[in-house]
């Protein structure tokens, strides 16, 4: 009781803290703007690009004159403390208000120290080494200037095709909330104000992932209730931790693009959710609601901030529009106001308006980025991000004795371990396969190197740059050199071997932003050599590096072992080369379907029951005629080096009442030789509702140690909130009845119970 008492008088106090405090931004920003005109208040609005790297026609020059003016609110993308110190210097000391500038940058998965493409990291399938990867990504990029990073990117993806699928969580709303929830908390910490937590922002919001047929930028047409149900948990986890801004996305919304969508934008974002923080708009989506069929310029600029849009990336449509709509009463100041306010406020609680200096630190600059201690955390992560899709009569782990012959376009290519966004990269200290295994490997292991082919024969593919994925610059001693002789090599390589290690897949460029590709297998060069590989009957180990997941039909027939290495960062060399040596006995699982062929597409493991499931012996059935409906690799998949027994599935009860929580328990048992790590995962199924509900539904997971011959009761806890989901009037809410249970090492293999849980 006494005990209840103080926690409750302690969080009367904490609120009415917070609530002093809020008192006081207002009554700051209400000073500072009276002070300003209706010109400065429109600048605050306006986001321009500082030009070191983009991603579109930017409407934007003359920085310095418009910082002068007070025609700017933030910055984004410029590198170097000594860049933005100028910059900041103009803002603060020659501006009408001297407001600082807040300057933003695509910090997507570290800032030097790079970490692996988000997709990887959720294959961690471990929150505290997510936040843990964000906390230095803030730390590394508030040394550097950058108070505001545009990520966590939580769109939901279902479509390998789409190349942003690299940037997000994949395809699960509950694994990926609470991803969400874990970067947002790594790059805010608890204090926004400290020189080293920077301002996350949510993106893109919404739907940005259902892209029509994979197409980057298409069009999105999607159900309410599917919008609620399985698009928009990531969001709302992330603004329920507090996300202090959010990027509206390209596409469309319910037919409305969604930074003019009003519905979206105030009424379920701030309204429903409380979001209470600034909406930024993504590149030129403002100027890009022009094409979309709302208006001329002026039209579609009145349109976002009426809806709920505060801030204008490099379009200038809020800095040359906004005046004129004002005078002719087709926005009120209040709009302008309401805008101009959050994003005051955002710098307030930065605390820029205190020290505009504080996140430009040269000195931290220089002592606190690609630290030791950050370069073996980025190696930790990448190691624990990869997923062994097969291992065939134990080729793996390797051996640190013999021959390895390292074969592939992608076994010594350092900017494409990096993936994409990652221009603040650093080349020289990333390392490669080959490198990775010649440091792991240790003496007595000789590795040799080829490249064996080229990465495609398309030259669609080969020639299209990509700003935002870097490029390693050519070998001379790899150029010019034919197919055939590319392949002579690789042979005469592998046949000087114990094991090959074959390394291929799809470089940096081609996944991430406008990356988008209709086939998603190992483009024709890459195919050929790895069959010529297998044809020479030696132990074969793919080692895949890419961004998507991709069509592996064949491979997982031929090829011995598979390890899907992502795009790893900086560390990606290293980390490759402790998990095939087995120091680190692989962990990860599959966040994302990998599909037999793009035909399936869209294929994930959440879908809803047909009224004819699939039946082989009845033609009638939901199937196709050229290709199985399952997976050649289901979400949550992924081996290890030892194996692992799950027990039946035990219920702490059959029949539940009201809010009652249940345990479930499985025993797992480690039957193989190495200690390892298992991701045990909880899925449930609602068999009869109001509304057709998915087959399975990912609701918990534990990730456990097992030494060799180790068992362990593994307990996970179900609430009503995990039975809940949005009805059709859009009400989230519980249905009493049969639930069914699964638990199981991956979304196909699983074990079930059935509990009854009555209202
Ligand atoms: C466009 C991308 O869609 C978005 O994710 C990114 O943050 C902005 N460009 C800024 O670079």
């Amino acid at each position: 009781m006494k005990r209840m008492m103080v926690a409750m008088l302690m969080a009367l106090a904490m609120m009415l803290q917070v609530a002093a405090q809020d008192e006081k931004m207002t009554a700051f920003v209400n000073t500072l703007m009276n002070k300003m005109t209706l010109e400065e208040k429109i600048g605050q609005l306006n986001l321009p690009t500082a030009g070191f790297f983009v991603t579109g026609t930017a409407v934007n020059d003359n920085i310095a004159q418009k910082l002068r003016s007070g025609h700017i609110g933030g910055m984004f993308n410029s590198f170097s403390v000594a860049s933005m110190r100028a910059l900041q210097d103009i803002a603060v000391k020659e501006s009408p208000n001297k407001i600082p500038i807040l300057f933003g940058m695509d910090v997507i998965h570290g800032y030097k120290t790079i970490f692996p493409i988000p997709l990887a990291l959720s294959c961690t399938w471990d929150m505290e080494l997510v936040e843990k990867s964000a906390r230095i990504a803030a730390n590394e990029a508030t040394a550097n200037g950058i108070a505001w990073t545009f990520s966590p990117m939580v769109d939901i993806a279902r479509d390998a095709r789409w190349g942003r699928i690299a940037e997000g969580g994949g395809e699960d709303p509950w694994l990926g909330s609470q991803i969400a929830k874990a970067m947002v908390k790594g790059y805010q910490g608890d204090d926004l104000t400290a020189s080293n937590t920077m301002m996350a922002c949510v993106k893109h919001f919404a739907l940005y992932g259902a892209a029509e047929a994979g197409r980057d930028y298409n069009t999105v047409d999607m159900s309410r209730i599917t919008m609620y149900n399985d698009y928009f948990p990531p969001y709302k986890a992330a603004v329920e931790a507090g996300a202090g801004s959010a990027m509206t996305s390209f596409n469309v919304v319910d037919g409305i693009p969604a930074t003019g969508n009003r519905w979206l934008l105030t009424d379920l974002l701030r309204n429903e959710w409380g979001f209470d923080g600034f909406v930024v708009t993504d590149y030129t989506a403002i100027n890009e609601m022009i094409m979309h069929g709302m208006g001329n310029l002026q039209e579609v600029s009145a349109l976002a901030i009426k809806a709920g849009t505060d801030m204008d990336m490099v379009g200038e449509g809020f800095l040359t529009t906004l005046k004129k709509s004002l005078d002719e009463g087709k926005i009120s100041l209040q709009d302008i106001d309401v805008a101009c306010r959050r994003i005051l406020e955002a710098k307030y609680k930065l605390g820029l308006f205190d020290d505009p200096y504080r996140y430009l630190s040269e000195e931290r600059a220089k002592t606190e980025v690609l630290t030791a201690e950050n370069l073996n955390a980025a190696r930790e992560i990448a190691a624990r991000s990869m997923v062994l899709l097969k291992n065939d009569k134990q080729v793996l782990p390797l051996k640190k004795t013999g021959t390895i012959a390292v074969i592939g376009p992608l076994g010594d290519s350092k900017a494409d371990m990096l993936g994409t966004w990652t221009l603040s990269g650093d080349l020289a200290k990333t390392s490669t396969i080959l490198q990775g295994l010649q440091n792991v490997g240790g003496k007595a292991v000789k590795v040799l190197y080829v490249k064996g082919s080229e990465l495609t024969d398309n030259p669609a593919i080969a020639n299209s740059p990509n700003p935002l994925a870097m490029v390693s610059p050519a070998k001379k001693s790899e150029s010019n050199k034919s197919p055939e002789d590319l392949l002579k090599e690789a042979l005469e390589t592998a046949a000087k071997a114990d094991v090959i290690v074959a390394a291929l897949g799809e470089p940096s460029a081609w996944s991430g932003e406008a990356a988008s590709m209709t086939d998603i297998s190992l483009q024709r060069p890459q195919r050929e050599l790895l069959e010529a590989l297998v044809a020479t009957g030696k132990p074969l180990v793919l080692v895949l590096i890419n961004g998507r997941p991709m069509t592996l039909s064949w491979e997982n027939q031929h090829v011995h072992a598979i390890l899907e290495a992502w795009a790893g960062g900086i560390e990606s060399g290293n980390a490759i080369a402790d998990v095939l040596f087995g120091d680190y006995n692989p962990s990860g699982k599959l966040t994302t379907t990998f599909p037999h062929n793009v035909g399936q597409i869209p294929l994930y493991y959440n879908h809803k029951n047909t009224g004819r499931p699939m039946d082989a012996k009845n033609k009638f059935t939901s199937k196709y005629l050229d290709s199985p409906n399952d997976p050649v690799y289901p979400f949550g998949f992924g081996l290890s080096y030892t194996t692992f027994e799950y027990g039946e599935v035990k219920l702490s009860k059959t029949q539940l009442k009201g809010n009652e929580k249940l345990m479930v328990t499985v025993t797992v048992k480690n039957t193989g030789k190495y200690a390892g790590e298992e991701v045990v995962q909880l899925y449930i199924q609602d068999p009869v509702a109001s509304v057709s509900r998915p087959v399975k539904e990912l609701k918990n997971f534990s990730k456990v140690m097992l030494q060799p011959g180790e068992t362990r009761e593994v307990s996970l806890e179900v609430t009503t909130t995990d039975l809940s989901f949005y009805n059709s009037n859009l009400q989230f809410d519980w249905e009493a009845g049969d639930f069914n249970i699964f638990v199981g090492t991956n979304s196909r293999d699983v074990k079930s119970a059935t509990v009854n849980w009555a209202k």
